[in-house]
């Protein structure tokens, strides 16, 4: 039997684009108020991309960042993971542009559309490489630009979303230092395409005049089955990880960053404080890929990594797509 090497988190960046969106431009945009949003969502502001970037401009900026952090060259890293469903096109993959523009020259690359689940399962399949020998170093981003595809006269949507991106480098322990992996899961749940989708643009609906005159390139969201299963999944997965190692190991959870009240119902189930939970929802909405490592550098930077214990990060969206990612600060 082969044994697997011990991987770590070596690096973590964050970029987010300059421009707020804020509750009070919305309303000039719909049928809206500032009270709405913040009560229903906790989300005060979201940003978003300039005219001249692209997902891969905002990944860039984030995996700079994450390389840096982790004292690593460019030309050491073997493998580029972009988890996005707004890559730059819909082919080729947005992890190559990144790879050719960061100078990782030894380095192959894909993407890999998960949704909001995408950062979590990125990092599994990467730690999993490196684990086997496959590869030593692996750079994962999560990188969105959401607001290309929402809808802005459609207050369903336009409210809970921003634009962002978060980069993590993987690497052996040994080198890493800290943020040991310990594991995770990829799970979903079938038969749920139409509760949040992208409806047009692939084989299903290929972009024709009609597609777009119905608007069907946007998002479309049915709120209230998301919000049940969100809650669900969440506290599910935080309970799985407290059956294995005690409540008393978690230092800290970086959910997927949804939607504030969905995160307060699933502590409440959990019956877990709100000071065990990392959130920055307030500041950039839900960013899909981006939300967990944006939150986790963050976390790292707020002092709220504790060296020794577990880093619980529960992701789920659209698929619907669910799973976690655990490591040991
Ligand atoms: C979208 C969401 C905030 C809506 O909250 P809700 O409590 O379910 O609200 P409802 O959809 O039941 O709507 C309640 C009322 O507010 C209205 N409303 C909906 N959106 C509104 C908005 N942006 N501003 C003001 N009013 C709004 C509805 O029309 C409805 O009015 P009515 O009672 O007169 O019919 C909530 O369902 C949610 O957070 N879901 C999860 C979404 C999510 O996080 N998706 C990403 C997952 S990765």
């Amino acid at each position: 039997m082969t044994t697997l090497i011990p991987v770590g988190m070596a690096g973590l960046g964050r970029y987010v684009p300059e421009r707020r969106l804020t509750n009070q431009d919305l309303e000039k945009l719909v049928d809206t108020s500032d009270d709405w949003i913040v009560q229903r969502t906790g989300i005060r502001e979201r940003r978003i991309a300039a005219p001249d970037q692209v997902t891969s401009t905002l990944a860039l900026n984030a995996a700079r960042l994450a390389l840096a952090d982790a004292r690593m060259e460019p030309d050491e890293i073997d493998l580029v993971i972009c988890a996005t469903v707004t890559g730059d096109q819909p082919f080729p993959a947005t992890a190559c542009r990144l790879g050719l523009d960061l100078g990782c020259k030894r380095a192959g690359g894909f993407d890999l559309g998960a949704a909001c689940s995408g950062f979590v399962f990125s990092s599994q399949v990467a730690a999993g490489m490196i684990q086997s020998g496959q590869a030593k170093n692996i750079l994962v981003v999560g990188a969105e630009i959401l607001s290309r595809i929402l809808d802005y006269s459609d207050r369903n949507t336009c409210e809970l979303f921003g634009d962002g991106a978060g980069a993590a480098v993987y690497t052996s322990l040994e080198r890493a230092g800290r943020g040991e992996f310990l594991g995770g899961s990829i799970g979903m749940e079938g038969g749920a395409e139409g509760i949040l989708a992208q409806p047009a643009g692939g084989s299903r609906h290929p972009a024709t005049a009609s597609t777009v005159e119905q608007k069907l390139h946007y998002m479309k969201m049915g709120g209230t089955k998301v919000f049940r299963f969100a809650v669900r999944v969440f506290a599910e997965l935080v309970q799985g990880v407290i059956d294995k190692y005690g409540r008393d190991q978690i230092g800290v959870i970086v959910p997927h960053q949804v939607n504030q009240r969905i995160i307060e119902s699933a502590m409440e189930q959990l019956s877990m404080p709100m000071d065990s939970v990392f959130c920055n929802i307030d500041r950039y909405g839900n960013t899909s890929a981006a939300s967990v490592p944006i939150a986790l550098r963050e976390a790292l930077e707020a002092g709220r990594l504790q060296k020794g214990k577990l880093v619980v990060m529960p992701a789920f969206g659209a698929g619907m797509a669910w799973g976690h990612l655990l490591l040991r600060w």
